[in-house]
């Protein structure tokens, strides 16, 4: 077991740690600094119908659903094509609209979740093209859809997903750059877009390097019994992520929202017992974020803020600060999950819950 594990304690740690190199897997001979930046073989064959979409629909559920989010976010700001992201059990039951331009994609890290294989088909049946996100090879999902992306990041063991999360957003960050290139040809901002990609991995083993003040920072919380996680923009769908993360595996009640929503409900909740992780990145809504930390701290709430390496004035408004790299704002989720993904872990752990296998909760939940 132990062998299985390389040394890790869970399943859970070592495929947190595990992912510099899943998203190296994942983009291996696909990105590229030449004249054809993005290969994606899956894809090869529905080139005509990626150049007629005119709106996209996410089917997904749980943490593919969140990854789905930021996809949301990633093609409309890349690619400018309008994209809905809907929870598969509720997609399949409400009789969708799809027209003649709609793409399906449905986002799946085990390939056979009942309530996204039966949307997938129930999409089919209605005429859409379908194209899946999934990791394991040869799976239900991936086997009946059009055409697709695999992540190619290895087994994922623990309940509680880790890797496939940073690995479907960095597939819909090339997916995003593909559409944008088989569009329009060449786009100026490429290179860039491609050298801000590659330089991840690299940003993401920085911050599991900081792993001990994460640990640090789940003692003085561990005892909470709530926790409230606020993000906007790429980040909004991060915090409600980072939320999941918490529940599913230390089984403290955890809320995520999106940052400007918290006057609208949550702070009539917040006081000293409430912890509030804030992903405050230096973007183009910092300003705004600073002020929700400062709603937080005027009614006693404590602050985990997530910041920018370099952002020191934050340090004088949260009680506690975990700083990950500068990148642009559309790759951030890859960066800002991380110690959420840590901080639940460690929680857990100091709560004694067994990480791998929460109670009530399947790796894949086939039934519906
Ligand atoms: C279960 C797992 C989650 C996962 C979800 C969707 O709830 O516990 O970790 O995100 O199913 O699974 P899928 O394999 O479709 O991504």
């Amino acid at each position: 077991d132990m062998i299985e594990k390389s040394g890790f304690q869970h399943f859970m740690l070592k495929e947190i740690h595990e992912q510099p190199q899943a998203l190296q897997n994942l983009m291996r001979g696909r990105v590229d600094g030449g004249k054809a930046p993005i290969k994606l073989g899956g894809l090869s064959h529905c080139e005509k119908d990626l150049l007629a979409v005119k709106r996209i629909v996410v089917i997904a559920c749980g943490t593919s659903w969140h990854a789905g989010l930021v996809g949301e976010y990633m093609l409309e700001e890349l690619a400018r094509i309008p994209v809905e992201v809907e929870y598969a059990s509720e997609f399949r039951y409400r009789n969708p609209i799809i027209e003649k331009d709609t793409l399906v994609m449905a986002i799946s890290q085990s390939g056979e979740t009942a309530d996204t294989l039966a949307a997938m088909r129930e999409a089919k049946n209605k005429g859409a093209k379908v194209l899946a996100i999934c990791n394991v090879v040869g799976s239900s999902i991936a086997r009946e859809a059009d055409a697709g992306i695999y992540l190619h990041i290895g087994p994922e063991i623990g309940v509680a997903s880790t890797k496939a999360f940073t690995a479907q957003v960095a597939a819909f960050y090339l997916f995003a750059l593909h559409i944008l290139l088989l569009r329009h040809k060449t786009d100026p901002k490429v290179p860039e877009m491609i050298t801000a990609i590659n330089s991840i991995p690299g940003k993401i083993q920085k911050i599991l390097d900081r792993e001990e003040e994460i640990r640090e920072m789940a003692d003085a919380y561990k005892d909470k019994n709530h926790a409230l996680y606020l993000g906007r923009g790429f980040n909004y769908p991060v915090a409600l992520e980072g939320a999941l993360k918490l529940k599913e595996i230390s089984y403290i009640h955890a809320q995520g929202y999106p940052a400007a929503e918290m006057k609208h409900g949550p702070i009539a909740l917040i006081d000293e017992n409430m912890p509030v992780i804030v992903i405050a990145t230096k973007d183009a809504t910092y300003g705004k974020i600073l002020n929700n930390i400062e709603e937080v701290k005027s009614r006693k709430g404590r602050v985990i803020a997530i910041a920018t390496e370099g952002d020191e004035q934050i340090q004088g408004k949260a009680d506690h600060v975990v700083y990950i790299p500068d990148a642009p704002a559309v790759l951030t989720p890859l960066l800002s999950v991380i110690p959420l993904q840590l901080l639940a872990y460690h929680m857990a752990v100091m709560r004694g819950c067994n990480v791998d296998k929460p109670r009530n909760l399947a790796k894949s939940v086939t039934v519906e």
